[in-house]
């Protein structure tokens, strides 16, 4: 059966997996404020409010319904690790990639001693500055900034050359900006970090919306993101590789840590039901794979790979017709004009209006973006904008967005500087 072959990212077919867009007065709502939280997709929140309202008991507890909110809750686990091609015990589950980057960073004091050098960069979201900065202070660390280019926002690979040493610990970079897009080439910059002996800490929370990440490809030592950031529940998962875990001292009570490896780094009683829910993306990918290629016995991984690429070109589309249709506006594009290397994430510098104001109007028009400093901070600072508050607009595309959308956007941007 070739019928349902496509060679192209069914965006009905994708929009159809959630509940959102099957409501009839919200369906003209464009949202382009993905970067701050996609949709969950319907799988998902179906397996979240099943445990809720017939399975809320602690896990593994002695009665049937503990053994089955155990048996979801390790599933969520297995899945997520299955779409990721890597073991269980490597994979923290936390609360958020802000407290599993401040936990690892913790978990790092025993290992980076005094006058050890730790790299971080200004391109990244505080959540991967902010910690490592506090550990440096703690600790009596040399901190070293790997700093952007000012007018780009982009990162050099010859300026980190001239930062690593042999006093190197760890370099902590992020894998795509949220504010320009740029995807940073991490297989290569794993390789230089590990010449010199140090970790690689990636965060990937921008970067895997638009790319399912491919991190046994990526040779790290640890890398992050977000699932309700890519159509799941709130959560952070958290990759440590056997390596680096055996470097990092425990965060989790004293009597679990020779239980389960992935208990290491689990340093809060987590939710149990957004766990088993992201059981939900297997299905979701699965589904998705399914309508796109037909019946297949690839493992999760391999197809999450293959829709992901779907996904992404869909959004290279997209973006590039977002691009041509600002391109004579009076703003200033932070990244790239084209859409090479770069994820669908769009920030604009307004030249002498308001971001606020953009964003009200365009709400009006049902039309969802977001303006601010995206806790990107520092790259914003050091890119020149001023009035931090205020900030650039973010346009974010994902998957489910259509070309419709798009085109209505760009009219709509085109009308407020008319
Ligand atoms: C690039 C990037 N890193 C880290 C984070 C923090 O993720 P979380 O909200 O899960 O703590 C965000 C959140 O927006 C982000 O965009």
């Amino acid at each position: 059966m070739m019928n349902n072959v496509f060679k192209t990212f069914d965006v009905n077919y994708a929009r159809s997996q959630f509940s959102f867009f099957q409501l009839k007065d919200q369906a003209d709502i464009a949202f382009f404020d993905n970067a701050a939280g996609t949709f969950p997709c319907k799988v998902v929140v179906e397996l979240l409010s099943q445990f809720y309202l017939y399975n809320k008991v602690q896990p593994h507890s002695l009665n049937a319904l503990g053994q089955s909110s155990g048996e979801q809750m390790d599933n969520g686990r297995t899945v997520i690790s299955q779409l990721l091609g890597l073991t269980e015990e490597s994979i923290t589950l936390g609360a958020s990639t802000t407290q599993n980057f401040n936990t690892l960073s913790i978990a790092c004091s025993e290992f980076i001693k005094e006058d050890d050098e730790i790299i971080v960069t200004e391109q990244d979201h505080e959540s991967n500055i902010g910690c490592w900065v506090r550990l440096a202070k703690q600790n009596k660390l040399k901190l070293k900034f790997w700093q952007v280019n000012a007018k780009s926002g982009e990162l050099d690979l010859a300026d980190l050359d001239a930062l690593l040493t042999e006093n190197t610990k760890l370099v902590s970079v992020t894998h795509s900006s949220n504010i320009i897009g740029s995807i940073n080439p991490i297989r290569e910059i794993a390789d230089k970090v590990h010449k010199f002996g140090a970790k690689i800490v990636v965060d990937g929370v921008s970067f895997a919306p638009h790319s399912w990440p491919d991190i046994v490809s990526y040779g790290v030592d640890a890398y992050c993101f977000s699932t309700y950031k890519t159509y799941g529940t709130h959560n952070g998962v958290m990759y440590i590789s056997p390596d680096f875990m055996s470097e990092l001292t425990p965060q989790c009570h004293f009597f679990n840590e020779n239980t389960k490896a992935w208990k290491l780094l689990d340093s809060s009683g987590p939710d149990h039901a957004s766990i088993a829910a992201l059981a939900g993306l297997g299905q979701f990918f699965n589904t998705l794979h399914l309508h796109h290629f037909g019946n297949s016995d690839k493992s999760l991984y391999e197809k999450s790979q293959e829709i992901s690429r779907l996904m992404h070109h869909h959004e290279n589309e997209l973006g590039a017709l977002l691009l041509e249709g600002i391109k004579d506006l009076p703003v200033r594009l932070l990244g790239k004009m084209d859409m090479e290397n770069r994820e669908a994430n769009f920030s604009l510098q307004l030249l002498g209006k308001k971001s606020l104001d953009l964003c009200e109007f365009l709400g009006k028009r049902d039309i969802a973006i977001s303006n601010g400093h995206f806790y990107a901070y520092r790259l914003l600072e050091k890119m020149g904008i001023e009035d931090l508050e205020d900030g650039v607009i973010r346009i974010s595309i994902a998957h489910y967005n259509t070309l419709d959308e798009v085109k209505r956007l760009v009219g709509a941007l085109r009308d407020f500087f008319d």
